[in-house]
């Protein structure tokens, strides 16, 4: 069967989300996720754009090795020149240059004429081809520009080297039959497009990204850009566990396959929700956490009855977990590796020995530790690894006739421990105010927000917050039965990320040894 080139940007487009802030480390397990995932290409950044984008780009060209590491790039010779210097070590690298080509960003962004625009693209294509056999090229805001300049312009930039020619739906304006008459468009005017593959972008304005995409495969798009739980700019870009799982599902219609491994799409999900902060709403297809719950009683029987019934995708086979087991105060190591495991975590053992006494710590307040309530411990355990300060203890006292009160008690970078009690308008403001006088980074709180991870009295409360500080959005997330604990835990996250995004390690200190 013939297969679609499965075209990741969630660590480029997806990144660039207004609030997603990840870090070198957290790119590059996002990396490693989706080559285990067995995407064909990952897009891993924009190198010219900060230093530390082009580290990330570096560091992963360097250690992921199977998929093609794409490094976007304007069409102007530094962008390309920096593009190559991030990925030229890696084993299967490719540079992506664009320029807009519609009207509306000549004569208002660019203010230069469409002459200019074919020279720039196709100089900058030939540049980036002497230094790279894998030249993709994409002409922006595609979608709203002439197709007959669209046509000419492709043609021109294969000739200059192009070996894939991507059509973006920049603002996400196309509507699916008019997106696949322009990529019929091009398979029929651009004379030499049988040299290049064609590949769509799309984005979701108008929550028609999936549609779009799957509308240019029917018609012969062979790469398709997208990203996890279709993170992006604005309204976000194409999700691929949409895309993949509908090629999937009705290989009937479309006779087409890709490299996923489907069974990891639930996982690298989750990963990306955790480690961007961005929760996946309960109703996204695929991977959402009602997407293969039933309520009503009539699809319930069918269900009992014959899975197919109501089900067109089978839930194992995007690696969601069914419950085999339940863990309870109970259960020993063994039972939680074996469900870990079952879930894809592997653990080392000093790493299990650490989630076994959180475990046990949940287990003696739940009664049943779910698969929800695992993966919540498992995303603790990844924040305290990166930790310059500890939380060590948070005690509030609180109540309609009472002034907030809160003493906290932290680990210092050096081991040192700090205390200090403050104020506030509520038990997490006195929180946060108290952490602050220890910490001493001047921040904003721009966003809070608390979650019950499992239902129930006794459920894991997860807390995200966003906050500011000389202009750049800090993510944290905690989680713990006691939402202030997990507010506290979610602080002391962001105020770490933001540390050690400032700092080199080794200016930090020692690194506190793990209880
Ligand atoms: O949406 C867009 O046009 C892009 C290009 C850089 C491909 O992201
Ligand atoms: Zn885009």
């Amino acid at each position: 069967m013939e297969k679609v080139i499965v075209f990741d940007t969630t660590l480029r487009d997806g990144e660039q989300a207004a609030g997603a802030t990840l870090n070198i480390d957290e790119k590059l397990e996002i990396a490693k996720q989706l080559e285990r995932l067995g995407v064909d290409v990952i897009e891993a950044g924009f190198p010219i754009s900060s230093p530390a984008e082009f580290e990330a780009v570096r560091q992963i060209a360097l250690q992921v090795r199977k998929p093609i590491i794409c490094a976007l790039a304007h069409a102007n010779n530094q962008a390309v020149d920096r593009a190559w210097e991030a990925i030229k070590d890696a084993r299967h690298p490719r540079i992506h240059v664009f320029l807009s080509t519609s009207d509306i960003h000549l004569l208002h962004q660019l203010r230069k004429d469409r002459e200019t625009i074919m020279t720039m693209a196709c100089e900058n294509v030939a540049r980036a081809r002497k230094y790279c056999e894998d030249v993709e090229f994409s002409p922006m805001d595609a979608t709203r520009s002439d197709p007959q300049y669209i046509f000419h312009l492709l043609e021109a930039t294969i000739e200059a080297g192009a070996t894939t020619v991507n059509i973006p739906d920049t603002v996400g304006y196309a509507i699916p039959e008019e997106f696949a008459a322009l990529i019929k468009g091009v398979f029929e005017n651009v004379k030499n497009i049988h040299k290049a593959v064609v590949s769509v972008h799309c984005h979701n304005d108008l929550g028609l990204s999936v549609s779009n995409t799957l509308s240019a495969v029917r018609i012969g798009a062979r790469q398709v850009e997208c990203t996890i739980n279709g993170i992006g700019e604005r309204a976000g870009n194409a999700s691929l566990e949409e895309i993949v799982m509908g090629i999937h599902t009705r290989k009937d219609f479309f006779d087409l396959s890709t490299n996923i491994d489907t069974t990891q799409l639930y996982k690298t999900s989750r990963l990306v929700s955790e480690l961007t902060g961005f929760t996946v709403q309960p109703n996204k297809a695929i991977v959402g956490l009602n997407a293969f719950r039933h309520a009503s009683g009539i699809h319930q029987d069918g269900i009992l009855k014959e899975r197919t019934t109501y089900e067109i995708i089978d839930p194992k086979s995007v690696g969601l977990p069914g419950t085999t087991l339940v863990l309870g105060k109970l259960s020993g190591r063994h039972g939680l590796r074996a469900r870990l495991e079952e879930m894809g975590y592997t653990l080392a053992d000093e790493e299990l020995s650490r989630v076994f006494e959180a475990f046990k710590e949940l287990a003696e307040k739940k009664k049943e530790v779910t698969d929800r309530d695992l993966e919540a411990l498992m995303a603790e355990d990844r924040r305290v690894i990166s930790e310059v300060y500890h939380l060590e203890h948070v005690q509030v006292s609180c109540g309609d006739h009472s002034v907030p009160t809160a003493t906290v008690r932290l680990t210092g970078p050096e081991g040192q421990i700090l205390e200090d009690a403050a104020l506030g308008t509520g038990p997490v403001d006195a929180v946060y105010k108290a952490i602050n006088r220890l910490v001493g980074v001047p921040n904003k709180l721009t966003e809070f927000s608390v979650k019950s991870v499992t239902e129930g009295i006794d459920a894991v409360g997860e807390v995200t917050i966003r906050l500011e500080s000389e202009g750049m959005v800090y993510m944290g997330r905690g989680a713990a039965t006691d939402i202030i604990v997990a507010s506290a835990k979610a602080y002391m996250n962001a105020l770490n990320r933001l540390i050690l995004s400032r700092a080199p390690a080794s200016k930090i200190g020692e690194k506190k040894p793990r209880k």
